[in-house]
C-alpha cells in the first residue's frame, strides 16, 4: 500500500537553523494496516504524514504509494488516496457552510470530480450516513457546521473524509483536542470506519494505552527515526510500562515524560 524507503526531511539546509526533522525512514504499510505511531513532541510523527501527503517534498528517499511513485506527486493528486485528519475539529470542514453543503462536497471528491447536484436522494443518502454517528445530525442537514460541538465535528470530518473514499488514512493525534467522552466516541467510530470501509490507517496519539489498545502495529518514534515496530502479536503483550521501558532500552534515557503521554 505504501513503501517509504530511505526517507528524510531536512528543514532549512545549509542554514544555521538546519534541522534534520526525519533520517533514514523506512516504512512499509500493508493494505489493511491499521498502524499507531507514538513519540515524543518533535520526534517527527507529523513531519512523516507531511511527506506522506505530499504538504512537504523529501530531502531524499522515495514513496510508493499504491503501487506508483508518488515522490514527486502534488499533494492535491495524492489527496484522492489519502484522507487526512487533523487535531483541530476545526480544520476538516466549512464552519460557515451546511452539513449538507459540507457532505455534498466531500462526496464530490470521492467522486473525482463527476458532476453532482444536492437533490433529496443525496439528502437521504446523507442522513443515512450521518446515523451512524448516533448524533443527531441526520435532523440538522442545513445546519451550518460552526454551530456544532467539537466532538460532533471531528466525527461529521471522519464521516466526510471516508465518503471522499480515500485508501488510506492519517490521523494525527485526531482526539486529542476532545473531551474524554467524546475522544472515546470518535475514537470508536474511526474503528468502525476503518473496518467498514476497508481503509488502511496510520494513526498518531500521544495517549499509549490507546496506542496499544487500536491497530495491529505500533511505530515508536524519536529523534527523526523509527525506534520500534512492533507487530500484532509483540503488541498483544504491550503495557504503557514494557512501552516505557523499551525506550529506555533503546535509548539508554527516559522516556519524555510529558505528562499528556501517560494521561487518559
Ligand atoms: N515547517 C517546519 N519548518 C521547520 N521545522 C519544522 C517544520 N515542521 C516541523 N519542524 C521541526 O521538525 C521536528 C519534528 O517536528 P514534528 O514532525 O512536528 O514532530 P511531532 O509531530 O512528532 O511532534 C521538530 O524539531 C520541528 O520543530
Ligand atoms: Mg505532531
Amino acid at each position: 500500500m505504501l513503501k517509504i524507503e530511505q526517507v528524510s526531511k531536512v528543514f532549512y539546509p545549509g542554514t544555521v537553523n538546519e534541522k534534520t526533522a526525519l533520517e533514514d525512514i523506512n516504512l512499509h504499510v500493508n493494505e489493511g494496516d491499521i498502524i499507531t505511531v507514538v513519540g515524543s513532541n518533535g520526534s517527527g510523527k507529523s513531519t512523516l504524514f507531511n511527506l506522506i501527503s505530499g504538504t512537504y517534498p523529501v530531502t531524499g528517499g522515495t514513496l510508493v504509494l499504491d503501487g506508483k511513485d508518488v515522490t514527486n506527486a502534488p499533494e492535491y493528486k495524492r489527496a484522492f488516496t489519502i484522507g487526512r485528519i487533523f487535531q483541530d475539529p476545526t480544520k476538516g470542514t466549512a464552519a460557515k457552510m451546511s452539513i449538507e453543503d459540507n457532505m455534498i462536497t466531500a462526496y464530490r471528491k470521492g467522486m473525482r470530480g463527476l458532476t453532482i447536484s444536492l437533490n433529496n436522494e443525496m439528502r437521504d443518502f446523507f442522513a443515512d450516513e450521518l446515523k451512524q454517528l448516533s448524533m443527531g445530525l441526520e435532523l440538522r442537514l442545513k445546519d451550518n457546521v460552526g454551530l456544532l460541538s467539537g466532538g460532533q465535528r471531528q466525527a461529521l470530518t471522519l464521516l466526510m473524509t471516508v465518503i471522499s473514499k480515500p485508501k488510506m488514512l492519517l490521523l494525527d493525534e485526531h482526539t486529542a483536542a476532545l473531551d474524554p467522552r467524546n475522544a472515546q466516541i470518535v475514537m470508536e467510530l474511526t474503528m468502525k470506519f476503518i473496518k467498514d470501509y476497508k481503509l488502511t490507517a496510520l494513526m498518531v496519539t500521544h495517549n499509549m494505552q490507546h496506542a496499544i489498545d487500536f491497530g495491529n502495529r505500533l511505530l515508536m518514534m524519536d529523534e527523526g527515526k523509527i525506534i520500534l515496530d512492533l507487530d500484532r502479536e509483540h503488541k498483544r503483550e504491550l503495557t504503557v510500562a514494557k512501552l516505557v521501558q523499551m525506550f529506555k532500552e533503546i535509548k539508554q534515557k527516559e522516556y519524555d515524560n510529558d505528562e499528556t503521554l501517560l494521561a487518559p
